[in-house]
C-alpha cells in the first residue's frame, strides 16, 4: 500500500489536524514527519476541542497507530503535559503511540537558545514559536543532537552535559539579557524524559516498512506549512525543517515511488502568525472580520494571525512543490457575509506582471494582482452535503479548482468532525 500525505500550502494552521482527525477512519497508522511542538493542531468533537502539538491527530481512534517519526523533533516536557491532558479523557492512549529511536530531542537549553537568537535579532525576528526547533535542527544537521534511542543507552546524560554546557556558552555569546534557571529547567526535562521512556521507542522505517508490505494503510501528517518550508518557503521566515512533500520521505524513510495520495490543505483565505512578507495581507475591516470570525489565534502561542485574501501564486507553486492530488479547503464558512471575495492571480514584480513564485515576496517588490467575484451571505456551518452550498461559493470552489487544476474534494465549514463535507 502507499503512503499518503496530507500538508498545508499556506503559512501553516490551515486546518491540519481536524482534517487527519476525520480521515483516520480510513487508516491503519497516522505519522507525524517533522516539525515538533512548534505545531499546534486542533480538533473538535463532542464539543471538546483538542491542541496536539508533537502527538499525531489520528489519537482520538481506535483503530489507528500513531507514529512520530524521525523528522520530527520532540520536546519531553511538552510531550509530557500532552500525555497529562489526554489523560482527562478516556482511552489507551500510551498504547495507541510510538515513537522513533532516530527522532531528535528538544533540549531546555534548545529553547534558551532560541530566545537568545530572536532577542538578539531586534526588529529583523523570525516570529518563532520559542520552542527550540531552530536549535535542536541546528544541532541535527550539525551532527552534535541526542536521539531518542539514545535515552537507552548508558551514556546519555554525558552527551547530554556535554551539549548543554556548549549550548550555556553559546548563550552567553548572544549577548542578551535571559533570565533562566537551568537546574530548574533541567529537573523537569528529566523527570520528563522518564515518562517519555514510558512509551514505545522503535526503528519506525523497518515498522513502516513491513506495515506497507502488510497492506496496512498509512497517512503522513504533516507540519506547519509549505511556505514555512526550509528551501521552498520564504525564507529566513520559516522553520527549519522541510514542511513539504519530500520531508515525509525523509522524515519516515518512505521511498518516494511508495507515495500515494498528496492532499494538500488551504483555507479559503490567508493567514500567517509570525514575522515574514505575506503580499495579500489586509489592514481593513476584511482582515479584521476574518480574524474575528475565523478565530484566528495561534493554537500554540495564541498570538493573533495576520490575515489576507487567497493567493493563488502562493497556491500554485505550493501544488507544485508537493505534487498534490486532492486538495481540502478550510475555513468557507468565516467569509459568509462577505459582498466580495479578492483573489490574488498574479503579482506585480518590480515593474513586471509573474504569475510563478519569485526568490523575494518582499512588498517592496511583489504588489498582489486580484480578480473579484461575489461572497455569499449564507450560514454554512449547518451543511452536510455539496447541492446545499450557495452558488457563490460553488463558483468560488470551481474557480480554484480550474486555476489550481486539482480537484477540492473536501470543503470545511466549522471546527467540529462533522462539519465537513465531501465532494
Ligand atoms: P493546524 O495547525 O493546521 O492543525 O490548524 P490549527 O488547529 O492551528 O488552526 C485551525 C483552526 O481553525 C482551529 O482553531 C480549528 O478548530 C479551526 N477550524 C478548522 N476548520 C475550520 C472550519 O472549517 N471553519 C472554522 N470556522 N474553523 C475551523
Ligand atoms: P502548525 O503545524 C503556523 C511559524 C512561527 C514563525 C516561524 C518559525 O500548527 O501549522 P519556529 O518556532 O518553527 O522557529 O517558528 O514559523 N510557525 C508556525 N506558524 N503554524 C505552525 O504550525 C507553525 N510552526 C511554526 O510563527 O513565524
Ligand atoms: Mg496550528
Amino acid at each position: 500500500m502507499a503512503v499518503d500525505l496530507l500538508l498545508g500550502l499556506q503559512w501553516g494552521d490551515e486546518g491540519k489536524g481536524k482534517i487527519v482527525d476525520v480521515l483516520t477512519k480510513n487508516y491503519d497508522i497516522i505519522a507525524r514527519f517533522q516539525g515538533g511542538p512548534n505545531a499546534g493542531h486542533t480538533l473538535e468533537f463532542d464539543g471538546i476541542k483538542h491542541v496536539l502539538h508533537t502527538i499525531p491527530s489520528g489519537i482520538f481512534h481506535e483503530n489507528a497507530m500513531n507514529l512520530v517519526g524521525n523528522g520530527v523533533v520532540i520536546d519531553p516536557v511538552i510531550f509530557k503535559k500532552e500525555l497529562d491532558n489526554l489523560s482527562k479523557f478516556e482511552g489507551n492512549f500510551k498504547e495507541k503511540l510510538l515513537i522513533s529511536r532516530k527522532a531528535h530531542l528538544i533540549l531546555p537549553t534548545h529553547r534558551l537558545l532560541d530566545a537568545a537568537s530572536e532577542a538578539s535579532k531586534g526588529k529583523a525576528k523570525i516570529g518563532s514559536t520559542l520552542k527550540g526547533i531552530g536549535p535542536t535542527y541546528m544541532d541535527k544537521t550539525g551532527r552534535n543532537g541526542i536521539r531518542v534511542g539514545d535515552l537507552e543507552m548508558d551514556n546519555w546524560q554525558e552527551k547530554y552535559r556535554a551539549l548543554a554546557n556548549k549550548h550555556e556558552a553559546m548563550i552567553d555569546f548572544y549577548n542578551v539579557q535571559l533570565q533562566y534557571n537551568l537546574a530548574e529547567l533541567e529537573a523537569d526535562f528529566f523527570e520528563a524524559v522518564e515518562v517519555l521512556k514510558s512509551l514505545k521507542f522503535i526503528d519506525s522505517e523497518e515498522y513502516l516498512y513491513q506495515a506497507q508490505k502488510a497492506n496496512k494503510t498509512i497517512l503522513a501528517e504533516g507540519a506547519q506549512g509549505s511556505l514555512l518550508d526550509i528551501d521552498f518557503g520564504t525564507y529566513p521566515f520559516v522553520t527549519s525543517s522541510n514542511t513539504t512533500a519530500a520531508g515525509a520521505c525523509t522524515g519516515l524513510g518512505v521511498a518516494p515511488g511508495k507515495i500515494g495520495e498528496v492532499f494538500g490543505i488551504f483555507k479559503a483565505y490567508t493567514t500567517r502568525v509570525g514575522s515574514g512578507p505575506f503580499p495579500t495581507e489586509l489592514f481593513d475591516q476584511y482582515g479584521e472580520t476574518m480574524g474575528r470570525v475565523g478565530k484566528e489565534f495561534g493554537a500554540t502561542t495564541g498570538r493573533p494571525r495576520r490575515c489576507g485574501w487567497i493567493d493563488l501564486v502562493a497556491l500554485k507553486y505550493a501544488v507544485q512543490v508537493n505534487g498534490v492530488t486532492q486538495l481540502i479547503m478550510m475555513k468557507g464558512d468565516v467569509l459568509s457575509g462577505f459582498d466580495k471575495l479578492k483573489i490574488c492571480t498574479a503579482y506585480n514584480y518590480r515593474g513586471e506582471k509573474i504569475e510563478h513564485f519569485p526568490f523575494n515576496i518582499e512588498a517592496e517588490n511583489v504588489t498582489p494582482v486580484y480578480t473579484e467575484m461575489p461572497g455569499w451571505k449564507e450560514d454554512l456551518t449547518k451543511m452536510t452535503s455539496a447541492s446545499q452550498m450557495p452558488k457563490a461559493l460553488n463558483d468560488y470552489i470551481e474557480y480554484l479548482e480550474k486555476e489550481l487544476e486539482v480537484p477540492i474534494k473536501i470543503v470545511s465549514v466549522g471546527p467540529d468532525r462533522t462539519q465537513t463535507i465531501h465532494r
